[in-house]
């Protein structure tokens, strides 16, 4: 069902026929009420809209004059799509200026155009194409030497005070150094610099008060006039160093694509976006990691850790809370429809704690894999130039900070306060204090020698594990064995949803198995491996050499098979060592007063693993099918007794899932899902596959994928990135957006309808079924 919503003219652009609330308007009160200038959505903005996220996840703000977008999908949509939902209201004032500040920016000729951010598409990739080449890895690491000299003297200056606020003391001025560094623009008087930052972001994302009007125009006008002159100082150096030289000279070279006025915007807008972003956000990142002692001393502990953690800092706390954009034609969104000439606030601080994308997404997990899933940098062909840039001073600050002020605590019972504003959102101070006697360096000046070796880019997968312990090991059946796994370092595990499973490394071999203990024991995993003869010798490994109190690297945990809270009713099916995601599954409906019912089949009761715990806790909705007393699971029996509204959940051998597959092809898409063993991508075969090409819109290039390479391989020989995890089309790690082309699925992970839609594949497997894909990447 969907909203119906045209432009009003009270305020409120809903059409009043949908169910009215008491008062009449489908505005809820809640949505009434929202804020983006007030102290709940300043101190945290994901906390702020927690509401929306369950309830109302596109909503009307009457205050603001936006419809707000709340979750990650939504907001992902928004970004993704810069057609439907333009950028070019990205810098426009959200608080309109009265006509004498008006007037004070009419007379410095104040006409902030079009930069990068808020460009329609073709001239926004135009642009971007032309001017990319500095934000490329090889030429931003050559600024790491200087970041890390400037970090190391700020960090001189008051390594011995005992007491300082980290956003004054450095977090300001180095972003500040390093963007004029990058962009070649002269050093300058920080001071002014940050004022004028600070009118800049009041301006366009504030609520000034109308007596505070007149100072803010004054100072962007000021700050236009000096972007204006040190272009014209540039100009004279052509052939000088930096982002601003080398825009000058794309310039000279296409002047019918970066104009005069462009270059003028750009210089203004560039020096806020090339630090205010980072400043933010190193004073977020600290106040978190400090606010959590035991992640804070993890970083310290091992520096390897300082990649992700930036991450997951950038995910919970990011320093652009929100984006803008306008809807260029009428379109639906999250169930609601949308007028052409609806204006969108969307909060990527709010999707970044989606619950549906992430695992007990408030948790600080410094290991969580898909951390830099994020959307704190934006998403598709506007994702933020120098997000580079920002990742590498974030690791060096946090670098710095650890090694030589792992001791330091925040000063205790401080307030934090923030500018009020819709999107950029970072601490006014971070007040720390420490002993200086007991600065590591004063023992050890060997400290200040080691360096980790910068890793541009996202984190690599394998890169981020976690150490477990074997705590125990219990035989279920004579095939079966249960292992409990415990933190190394005694650390709390993170939070898991039903369906989930870690990956497990141990003797040289990775395999994936499905958590299935107790959801609510913070302190340990557990899992079922099945000895499989025939297999590639990992379970064989567990059940033969693994012994308690051995180390493991465990990866995850990640989740492909959750269950969806919509259906009524929900029938979980069982085959063998499928059990394990079943019974988690049953655990989650059970806590949550869901109805279900599980049938489990198994050769006899003596081999069906977690029998006892079944019986213990789900004994009256469940069916058992042990072969041996002559019991058979009816597929089709025990779907046609099923209500409307069911929603089947299977894990077992491939020919139970196919029976299934079979007897529900005439039920409602999705109703089935199911979670494999073992993949069914075929093994690529080049004398049966045929060569295609891959247009990647977002890279702007073409791919050739030969008969005898996966999609994956192809892209990656191209130098572009793609995450990948199983390669086997079991996960869900590689895909990709589709635009156009028909294709071929090979995976598991889709579902009917899913595959049905054909806007996305698994890159490690799934091909074209044409010459021809248009992917998003
Ligand atoms: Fe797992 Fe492709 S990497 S589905």
């Amino acid at each position: 069902m969907t909203k119906d919503a045209t432009p009003g003219t009270g305020g409120c652009p809903v059409a009043h026929v949908t169910t009215p609330d008491t008062t009449g308007c489908p505005v809820s009160s809640r949505a009434a009420a929202f804020d983006p200038f007030g102290e709940a959505y300043q101190r945290d903005p994901a906390e702020a809209l927690r509401w929306a996220r369950d309830q109302e996840p596109v909503f009307y703000s009457p205050a603001l004059g936006y419809w707000v977008v709340a979750r990650y999908d939504d907001v992902k949509t928004v970004l993704r799509d810069n057609r439907v939902f333009s950028p070019s209201i990205a810098l426009e004032r959200i608080t309109p200026t009265p006509p004498e500040a008006m007037e004070v920016l009419h007379r410095a000729g104040y006409a902030m155009g079009r930069t990068l951010v808020n460009e329609d598409e073709p001239t926004h990739m135009e642009k971007r194409r032309l001017l990319l080449e500095p934000f490329t890895p090889p030429q931003l690491a050559q600024h790491e030497e200087m970041v890390r000299q400037l970090t190391r003297e700020y960090v001189d200056r008051f390594v011995d005070s005992g007491r300082v606020d980290l956003v004054n003391a450095m977090f300001w001025e180095i972003p500040l150094t390093v963007a004029l560094h990058f962009l070649g623009v002269p050093e300058e008087d920080m001071a002014k610099l940050r004022r004028y930052s600070v009118a800049h972001t009041v301006n366009n994302w504030g609520r000034p008060k109308p007596e505070e009007q007149m100072a803010v125009a004054e100072s962007v006008a000021q700050f236009w006039t000096f972007a204006g002159e040190v272009l014209e100082k540039m100009r004279k150096e052509p052939a000088a160093e930096g982002w601003m030289p080398f825009t000058i000279r794309a310039q000279e070279q296409a002047p019918e694509i970066i104009t005069e006025s462009y270059l003028h915007s750009v210089m203004m807008a560039v020096v806020v976006a090339a630090h205010e972003t980072t400043a933010n956000a190193a004073g977020n990142a600290l106040r978190l990691l400090l606010e959590n002692r035991p992640v804070w001393d993890e970083v310290c502990a091992d520096s390897s850790l300082i990649p992700n953690a930036v991450e997951e800092c950038l995910r919970i706390s990011p320093s652009i809370a929100s984006w803008r954009r306008i809807v260029t034609e009428d379109t639906t969104l999250g169930g609601v429809s949308l007028p052409r000439g609806a204006k969108l606030l969307v909060v990527m601080a709010s999707a970044n704690q989606d619950p549906r994308r992430f695992d007990a997404p408030g948790e600080v997990d410094i290991r969580r894999e898909d951390a830099s899933e994020h959307l704190a940098f934006g998403y598709g062909s506007h994702k933020c130039l120098g997000k580079n840039l920002a990742r590498m001073e974030l690791q060096i600050f946090l670098e710095e900070l650890s090694t030589r002020l792992p001791h330091m605590e925040l000063v205790p019972d401080q307030e934090f306060t923030y500018l009020p504003n819709t999107s950029f959102r970072g601490p006014d101070h971070v007040w720390v204090q420490w002993d200086p006697s007991r600065n590591p360096e004063r023992t050890d000046p060997g400290i200040l020698d080691r360096r980790r070796p910068i890793k541009l880019g996202e984190p690599s997968k394998k890169t981020i594990f976690r150490r477990a312990r074997v705590d125990s090991l219990h035989r279920e059946t004579e095939d079966v064995v249960r292992v409990r796994l415990t933190d190394v370092s005694g650390q709390p595990l993170p939070t898991w949803a039903a369906g989930a499973h870690v990956e497990i490394e141990h003797g040289g071999l990775a395999r994936r198995y499905t958590l299935c203990g107790d959801r609510d024991d913070k302190a340990s995993y557990e899992i079922a491996v099945l000895r499989e003869p025939g297999g590639r010798g990992g379970s064989r490994l567990i059940h033969e050499q693994l012994r308690v109190g051995d180390d493991l690297v465990i990866r995850g945990p990640r989740n492909n098979f959750r269950i969806d809270p919509a259906a009524s009713h929900y029938l979980l099916v069982a085959g063998g060592i499928g059990i394990t995601p079943i019974i988690a599954m049953a655990d989650e409906l059970a806590a949550a007063g869901r109805p279900y019912e599980i049938h489990y089949a198994g050769r006899a009761r003596s081999d069906m693993a977690l029998l006892d715990r079944l019986i213990r806790d789900h004994a009256p909705q469940t069916t058992l099918y042990p072969k041996a007393e002559g019991a058979r699971l009816d597929v089709e029996g025990i779907l046609v007794d099923a209500p409307a509204g069911t929603q089947v959940y299977a894990c077992g051998p491939d020919r139970l899932l196919q029976a299934l597959e079979a007897a529900s092809e005439d039920w409602p898409d999705d109703t089935l899902r199911v979670e494999r063993f073992s993949g069914t991508a075929p093994t690529l075969d080049p004398k049966v596959e045929h060569h295609f090409e891959v247009e990647l819109t977002d890279s702007a290039m073409t791919v050739q994928v030969r008969a005898d390479q996966t999609v994956l391989e192809a892209l990656r020989t191209a130098n572009v990135d793609v995450q990948s995890d199983c390669e086997e089309g079991l996960c869900g790690a590689c895909e990709i957006p589709v635009l156009a082309g028909d294709i071929d699925h090979r995976d598991s992970v889709l579902t009917r309808s899913e595959r049905a839609h054909g806007d996305r594949m698994m890159s490690c497997c799934s091909r074209a079924a044409g010459d021809r894909l248009i992917l998003r990447i």
